[in-house]
């Protein structure tokens, strides 16, 4: 049977409902949740970003947590390798646990390569319409090849490892991304972290601190005992 199934395996399972929405949590945590999607190379600096952005949001009291591609391997994930197969379904295990992060009211950032735009858009549609913000960060494969934080190019290219993502095997740009950040022409982390809470605060994510959240946001949040 296919790995990435579409329909459960199991049957006579259904669907529960909790009390407490979503919507109930995004005004405990007086944000929106959302989940952030960056997508890019190996060394191109998204779980750099993704962890600066964190750190920015921390200090401002957001729920933030980031979910990151080497650290899912060594536990979620440890059965997949690099095969397209595995990658996809690498990624389809993430789009659904980013998925329960927003319903829990969190700002889920995930930084995975996910080469493929098929898995991507998959989760894309996984998500409510305004859940899913892919943040491509765009670096020159002779960058990330010069960075190699990992030594990981180098042994692709001795061919070491197979399947690398670059190298001997494809990455396929995003083709309309909420957002852009090339890290070949800005190299300061902090300056890239700060286009995305930008970007947060210019969509109306995160409330402005002198502002009730429900003044800004993309979609209202329902109060408790209101009609929808
Ligand atoms: S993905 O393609 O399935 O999205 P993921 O982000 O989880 O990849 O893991 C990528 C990380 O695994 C890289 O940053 C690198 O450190 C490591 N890695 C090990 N082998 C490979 C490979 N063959 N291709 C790409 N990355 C690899």
């Amino acid at each position: 049977m296919s790995k990435t199934m579409t329909e459960p395996k199991a049957k006579h399972i259904y669907w529960h409902e909790g009390e407490i929405k979503r919507a109930d949590r995004e005004r405990l945590h007086n944000h929106k949740a959302v989940c952030l999607w960056f997508t890019g190379l190996s060394g191109s600096g998204k779980s750099t970003i993704a962890r600066k952005v964190e750190e920015l949001l921390y200090e401002r009291g957001v729920h933030c947590y980031v979910l990151d591609g080497d650290n899912v391997r060594h536990g979620l994930n440890r059965d997949l390798g690099f095969s397209p197969e595995d990658r996809t379904e690498n990624i389809r295990r993430i789009g659904e646990v980013a998925k329960l992060f927003v319903d829990a009211g969190l700002i889920v950032m995930t930084a995975f390569i996910s080469p493929y735009r098929a898995d991507r858009d998959q989760v894309r549609q996984l998500m409510n319409p305004g859940d899913f913000c892919e943040i491509y960060v765009a670096c020159d494969l002779e960058v990330c090849e010069q960075r190699d934080p990992k030594g990981l190019y180098k042994k692709a290219r001795a061919g070491e490892i197979k399947e690398f993502t670059g190298i001997s095997a494809p990455y396929e740009e995003p083709v309309n991304p909420e957002l852009v950040i090339d890290t070949s022409r800005v190299t300061d982390v902090e300056t890239n972290a700060r286009k995305v809470i930008a970007f947060l605060e210019e969509k109306g994510y995160l409330s402005d601190d002198r502002e009730p959240l429900e003044a800004g946001g993309n979609h209202r949040v329902q109060r408790k005992g209101e009609q929808p």
